[in-house]
């Protein structure tokens, strides 16, 4: 490694990384450690306010996009040449944590920090991003912004949606726009020459095989669904039960019968209903409308298909005398990173004396679509136990600056590339 890299390198400061990591998660902080930082939430804004804060501290440009990506620009020598990327997210799961997401925009950062107090010149600009609604937890699906970014979902298909208490993300999009007037706009797809996210591996991989840093080879595809079944109203006490429409009760049926549907010994497959709305939702009235998301993953991308398509058929047959509506809302094949960035992380990591081992990704990232447009790959530094979409999730300060470190000499590679 060139001299002066090793320098940035080591400018990479696990205290300052650490510190921000915590100021990140008094925003939205919720009890035993958590986060709630929902997307173009109140939360969310004080978060880009935060962000932009530290960058504009640092001299570096500040640019979003119609659907909220938020990018810091530290320039490189040549204007022309595209930029090198790297970040994640800063919204969170409503009981989230405090490193999901956050980890690879403050490593991001923390790299460009790293670069610039070194007086490390780049070829090429790095650019922070931090994509807009990755986990979907609001407004469905997950990856919003770097599908929007990357051309793979247009506007229009995903401003209409809602959350919970019925908000349209076009409203709340335009109070977060609105937030940081003096950002410049800019456009989507702008070229990139190629794009590394650090993460929390969100699993207990690393951990068991006492590694400090996974070089991630790609993720696995997903389909998601919402289900919506249709019954009737009717009094808990009074009717009997085979006059009833009940949608909870198909609701159940519908769920027990995928549960068969995705049944992996190997334990591969992974099925989750992890939302569900029930109206009138109270305790002495039957249920006349369910909705619930279904979330199946898989690495191989014909079982996922297989998987995916017969949802629809096999709700249709459990909902008994309900209706029944099953809207697609996700589909991702799976994908492998590009060789070369891959290795020029395994490569830094090494260099660095930094233990690592290559793992495929089981959670989903921005990096799945970023790797359709341009050469992408993953950091993933290890999290306690393993645990994630959790309040108690856990990193140690000493990982997540080694993971940065990587980041910042992979970075320091291809942008000189
Ligand atoms: C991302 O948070 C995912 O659901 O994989
Ligand atoms: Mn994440
Ligand atoms: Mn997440």
């Amino acid at each position: 490694m060139r001299e002066d890299h090793q320098d940035a390198v080591h400018r990479v400061d696990a205290a300052r990384l650490w510190q921000r990591h915590m100021e990140m998660a008094q925003i939205g902080a919720i009890p035993r450690n958590g986060v709630n930082r929902a997307a173009f939430s109140a939360e969310d804004i004080r978060a880009r306010h935060l962000l932009v804060s530290w960058a504009r501290a640092r001299n570096f440009s500040v640019s979003q996009d119609a659907i909220g990506n938020l990018f810091v620009r530290r320039p490189g020598l040549d204007p022309d040449a595209p930029p090198v990327m790297s970040g994640s997210h800063m919204d969170s799961q409503p009981r989230g944590g405090r490193f999901d997401g956050i980890y690879g925009v403050l490593a991001a950062l923390e790299a460009l920090e790293a670069i610039d107090e070194a007086g490390v010149e780049t070829r090429r600009s790095i650019e922070l991003v931090a994509w807009s609604n990755e986990e979907g937890g609001r407004f469905a699906p997950c990856t919003m912004g770097s599908a929007v970014y990357t051309g793979a979902r247009s506007m229009d298909e995903v401003v209409g949606a809602t959350d919970n208490a019925g908000i349209v993300l076009a409203a709340a999009l335009a109070e977060t726009l609105a937030a940081l007037p003096d950002a410049r706009q800019r456009a989507f797809k702008e070229p990139a020459a190629a794009y590394v996210e650090a993460h929390i591996e969100q699993g207990p991989l690393l951990e068991i095989q006492q590694k400090t840093v996974g070089v991630v080879t790609g993720i696995q595809g997903l389909r998601w669904f919402n289900i919506e079944v249709f019954g009737k109203t009717d009094h808990a006490g009074t009717t009997p039960l085979k006059l009833r429409k009940d949608a909870v009760r198909a609701a159940v049926d519908i769920i027990n019968a995928l549960r068969e549907l995705t049944h992996d010994p190997a334990d591969v497959l992974r099925f989750t209903v992890g939302r569900m709305l029930v109206t009138p939702n109270s305790p002495n009235s039957v249920a006349s409308h369910v909705l619930f998301s279904v979330d199946i993953r898989h690495p191989d991308a014909a079982t996922i298909r297989r998987l995916g398509d017969a949802v629809e058929p096999l709700a249709r047959k459990a909902a008994g005398v309900c209706d029944v509506k099953v809207t697609p809302t996700l589909q991702d094949d799976p994908c492998a990173f590009d060789k070369d960035v891959v290795d020029t992380i395994e490569n830094a990591a090494n260099d660095l004396g930094i233990s690592c081992m290559r793992l495929a990704s089981g959670a989903s990232h921005d990096a799945n679509y970023m790797s359709r447009v341009c050469p992408t790959g993953m950091i993933f530094v290890p999290c306690e136990n393993g645990v994630s979409h959790n309040e108690a999730e856990n990193a140690k300060p000493d990982d997540l600056a080694a993971g940065a470190r990587v980041l910042t000499a992979a970075l320091l590679e291809l942008a000189n590339r």
